[in-house]
């Protein structure tokens, strides 16, 4: 195995062969290309890895968003994962899972009502509010029914995590949440205690994603805590509950160096009895949201090496089968992943080229990696897998070009079970309606 490829993973020199005791050939031409593949014991071990780091009274919670199709789902739900969903559609998704209700908690920064009545009806664990306005729509939802809402209030702690801006959550200047130096998270409290059909649990606060820095996670509990010590002053209540969001950060690269899951949790853990001490506040009972360290790793995508075109001096551009509509990261983030042959050994080191691998779509911004090292001896036809697409790939994929989105595998043991099906051309045209001949004339 070569990080950041998943456990399973088997390489013949630089070039990856296996994972999850099958061949990346066979799957490749069962399943066809792109692919996304699951490794089901870098997935599972993953979960597992969080339940034991945190133990059984802290509540770890699958931020759904990540990765969010049914199979999944009922993964986790059989590891004992709470699981975190962002709208109806993920909601949805739990629900045909058959996720425990009791388990599930919803988010969003504007949740419609219709997504709030789904949730009260359905019985959710915990609707986590984020605004003011949304506060009212849960307290008419709750004594319209007669069962108050089970909520949490999003806190947003002022705190600028070093991560790319487009996944920041916790600074002031932030859509999400009630921002704490601005005064909203301590009228939130009152509010939401003086209004009829809610039941406060507690606060939440989510500082960002893909976070490497244990510090950064400790600051998001500290505020937290010091925000529940100021309500018990005002309030005279002690709120009982406390999520403390997901984004540990995870490896792309070969030589990202992530915080490992026990680093974290003993980060989060140490700062949680350190801020209880400190305040003399019992321990709350405490969530935990991972999404992408998950289902992150797990994941790996295969693509067909198609047009090669060599600009002598310039670079080597080498095609593949899919893009920026099954991987928006590089273009949206500019993030960065690892590239290898697969399929095939590719025998020794020094026999490589630097080249640029782009997706299929019509925009010059589709550009996958801009600093591979493949052989070169690499031909169209040749399979490419790239390392870590598990998190925030599918879930953000597209039909850009009229792409059908690739199919998803869970790989383990010898065995392939299919998670998505391939879109065909007729799913991807499945929702247009041809004008009749009185709009046409
Ligand atoms: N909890 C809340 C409230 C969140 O907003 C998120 C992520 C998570 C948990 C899970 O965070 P994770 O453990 O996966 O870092 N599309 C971006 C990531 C967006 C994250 C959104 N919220 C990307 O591809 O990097």
């Amino acid at each position: 195995m070569i990080p950041p490829f998943p456990r399973t993973a088997v390489f013949e020199g630089a070039g990856l062969v296996g994972v999850g005791g099958v061949g990346v050939d066979d799957l490749a031409a069962r399943y066809g290309t792109p692919l996304y593949v699951l490794d089901r014991a870098e997935l599972v071990g993953r979960m597992d890895a969080y339940t034991q780091a945190f133990g059984a009274d802290v509540a770890v919670t699958y931020a759904a968003k990540a990765l969010c199709v049914v199979g999944v789902l009922q993964l986790a739900a059989a590891r004992g994962l709470h699981v975190d969903v962002a709208s109806a559609g993920e909601l949805h998704t739990a629900a045909r899972a058959r996720v425990p209700m009791e388990r599930v908690i919803v988010h969003g920064n504007n949740k419609s009502v219709e997504e709030l009545r789904y949730a009260t009806a359905l019985g959710v664990r915990r609707v986590v509010a984020d605004s003011f306005s949304e506060l009212e729509r849960l307290s008419a939802l709750g004594d319209g029914r007669g069962v108050p809402v089970p909520t949490l209030l999003r806190v947003t702690p002022g705190i600028d995590a070093a991560t790319h801006a487009f996944i920041r959550t916790g600074q002031d200047d932030s859509k999400f949440g009630f921002t704490l130096s601005a005064g909203l998270a301590h009228a939130a409290v009152e509010r939401a205690q003086a209004l009829p059909g809610i039941d406060l649990r507690g606060l939440h606060c989510h500082i960002g994603s893909q976070i490497a820095d244990p510090d950064a996670f400790a600051a998001g509990a500290d505020a937290t805590f010091a925000l529940l010590a100021e309500v018990r002053e005002r309030a005279r209540v002690v709120l009982p509950e406390l999520n403390l969001g997901g984004g540990l950060g995870i490896a792309y690269r070969r030589g990202d160096r992530p915080l490992p899951i026990p680093t974290y949790a003993d980060a989060v853990l140490s700062a949680v009895r350190r801020e209880t001490a400190r305040w003399h506040l019992p321990v709350p009972s405490l969530a935990v949201e991972p999404g992408r360290s998950i289902v992150g790793p797990a994941g790996l995508t295969l693509y067909r090496v198609g047009t090669i075109k060599h600009l002598p001096g310039v670079r080597t551009y080498v095609s593949v089968d899919g893009g920026m509509s099954d991987n928006l990261r590089p273009a949206l983030y500019g993030a960065e992943y690892e590239y290898v042959l697969a399929g095939r050994p590719a025998v020794v080191p020094h026999h490589m080229q630097p080249v640029t691998i782009v997706g299929k779509h019509c925009e010059t911004g589709d550009v996958l990696a801009r600093d591979a090292h493949l052989p070169t001896d690499l031909r169209e036809g040749d399979l490419l897998a790239v390392a870590a697409t598990g998190a925030y790939g599918y879930s953000m994929a597209s039909n850009y070009n009229r792409l059908p989105r690739p199919a998803m595998v869970l790989v383990g043991d010898g065995a392939s079970h299919i998670l998505v099906r391939r879109e065909t051309l007729d799913d991807v045209l499945s929702h247009d309606v041809p004008l009749d001949a009185a709009a046409l004339a």
